[in-house]
């Protein structure tokens, strides 16, 4: 069974952000099987995340402005969410960035579980209402 295989019950209904969250989870599958297949040695293991970082607050940034479009009542609850996940996935990039060892493997089962239960309590509840916001409907 893959590390993070996309199944459609994650699917929240909102294209743009559909394909987002399916590409991450993509690059932290990949990311994942390397890892398995012993593809990078313990320094180079830890800065093969930051593109994954990167995708992850590029997201953030996407939902939050379709929130702010969409006057959603619950933006800063969500967004603090989104918020103290990057402070604790950019404390692991720190530590690579000083030269620590960190263990790529973890970070990833951590962003994957994060993601997965991100998706389906919160992303699923803003997608409802942005399925209801006339710019956002599904064409
Ligand atoms: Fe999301
Ligand atoms: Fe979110």
């Amino acid at each position: 069974m893959p590390f993070f295989g996309w199944q459609d019950k994650y699917n929240v209904g909102v294209p743009g952000l559909d394909e987002q969250h399916q590409g991450i989870a993509g690059m932290v599958n990949n990311l994942y099987d390397s890892i398995e297949q012993n593809v990078y040695d313990d320094k180079t293991v830890g800065s093969v995340l930051i593109p994954i970082v990167e995708c992850l607050k590029y997201h953030f940034q996407t939902e939050e402005k379709m929130m702010v479009e969409a006057n959603y009542e619950q933006y800063h609850y969500h967004k603090s969410l989104h918020d103290r996940f990057t402070e604790e996935i950019m404390q692991s990039v720190i530590r690579i960035k000083k030269g620590e060892k960190v263990n790529a493997r973890d970070i990833l089962i951590l962003i994957r579980d994060w993601l997965l239960n991100h998706i389906s309590e919160e992303d699923s509840k803003l997608a409802a209402v942005l399925n209801d916001t006339p710019q956002f409907k599904k064409k």
